[in-house]
């Protein structure tokens, strides 16, 4: 005995598989060896013995071993050496000394030094002795539990940090063409009105650009009551559409030169009912179709405004300043039987009538940017473009 590697393999014990721990005695007398196989025959484990350090190294290269048990006392390399080389190769292998009471300082040494995890002193007890086995095995599983554990939840954390990177990436990703959707929506909503006043403004070549024009005035007297831009948008859009009921009046009665008569007159005040109507069945504009009914009435409630003789706050405010914007822009553009009238001339008019035709606080907001703006006012219309006005608030 003792020539070359002994393993005894406990036939009685479970095979062995990843889930059978594997302890491992290292003695030289060969009686304590056997002996302790024998301890061990009934436990689920694998047992494997070697009689010298250098065989037991070897066997934990090897083999899959959760605990070292050796002698401290044996001829080539004392256990207590022995176990420290295991403690450098193997970190996580349990280590327990055997030894007897005359080396019990070299032994306490070795605990205090972190050499060891216990002790167990011959001669043994042999129920003490299965028991510290369980627990140190015990301990061992249990701290690899806690370790897989311990890196499962680091690489749950990683992945939840990648997934949550690539949902930021795809959420920025659709955010953004949800955003190049609305935009061309906007802008075909737009091009749609423009074809709808190009239609109106090709029946009579003077009118043209009209609807534009007073669709820049509303939106500029509207920032000038500080009026929010949805607010804006819809009173440009408003000012765009509000004489569409015109494509509903004869052409001969828009385009004459001369004065209308009474007959020709009540034709014309019909044009903001057609373009409700026009509007109406168009979901996307009903909040435009108010705009547009009202866009003749007289602040005053008057029966010179028209067509439900509405007064003050009864009408709706973009039509209010509508209203203003419409009258400016008619005044400025030659007509067929007369030049455009002079700034001051309009500026006096709208004085005069506000409180009357016009909301006061409407024509009071034109005519502050007037009196810093002056002629500028009219000519910054061409340049004006509704997304970058928007966009400087
Ligand atoms: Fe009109
Ligand atoms: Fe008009």
């Amino acid at each position: 005995m003792g020539t070359g590697l002994e393993v005894l393999i406990d036939m009685t014990s479970p095979l062995k598989d990843e889930t059978t721990p594997g302890i491992l005695f290292v003695d030289d007398e060969v009686q304590i060896l056997k002996a302790l196989s024998r301890l061990f025959r009934q436990e689920p484990v694998q047992v494997y013995t070697a009689n010298s350090a250098s065989e037991a190294l070897a066997l934990l290269d090897r083999e899959s071993i959760q605990l070292v048990m050796s002698d401290q006392r044996m001829p080539e390399i004392p256990g207590v050496d022995f176990l420290q080389s295991v403690r450098e190769r193997w970190p996580e292998v349990i280590r327990i000394m055997l030894t007897g009471y005359t080396e019990m300082n070299v032994a306490v040494q070795a605990i205090n030094q972190g050499e060891i995890h216990r002790l167990v002193t011959k001669p043994w007890n042999d129920e003490e002795l299965r028991a510290t086995v369980r627990q140190a095995l015990d301990t061992y599983f249990m701290r690899r539990e806690l370790d897989r554990l311990n890196n499962l939840t680091k690489q749950q954390n990683r992945e939840l940090e990648d997934l949550n990177h690539t949902l930021e990436i795809k959420v920025e990703e659709r955010t953004q063409e949800v955003e190049e959707k609305r935009a061309e929506l906007k802008e075909a909503y737009v091009s749609t009105i423009r074809a709808f006043t190009e239609a109106v403004e090709a029946k009579d070549p003077y009118t043209r650009g009209h609807s534009e024009r007073v669709g820049v005035y509303a939106s500029r007297i509207a920032r000038e009551l500080s009026c929010g831009n949805e607010f804006i948008e819809r009173i440009y859009l408003a000012g765009l559409l509000h004489d569409i009921g015109k494509i509903g009046v004869p052409d001969a009665i828009i385009t004459k030169p001369d004065r209308l008569t009474p007959e020709e007159y009540a034709e014309i005040k019909r044009h903001p009912e057609i373009g409700a109507r026009i509007l109406e069945p168009v979901s996307f504009l009903a909040d435009i179709v108010p705009c547009v009914r009202h866009h003749h009435e007289w602040y005053d409630g008057s029966d010179r405004g028209y067509p439900d003789g509405l007064s003050g706050s009864e009408i709706p405010f973009p039509s209010r300043i509508i209203l203003v914007a419409d009258t400016v822009e008619a005044m400025t553009s030659d007509r067929p039987y007369r030049k455009g009238l002079p700034l001051h001339i309009v500026v006096k008019e709208i004085q005069k009538y506000s409180g009357t035709q016009f909301d006061p606080e409407a024509a009071e907001a034109f005519l502050s940017i007037i009196e810093r703006e002056e002629e500028d006012f009219l000519e910054k219309a061409s340049k004006f473009n509704i997304e970058s006005f928007l966009s400087e608030r």
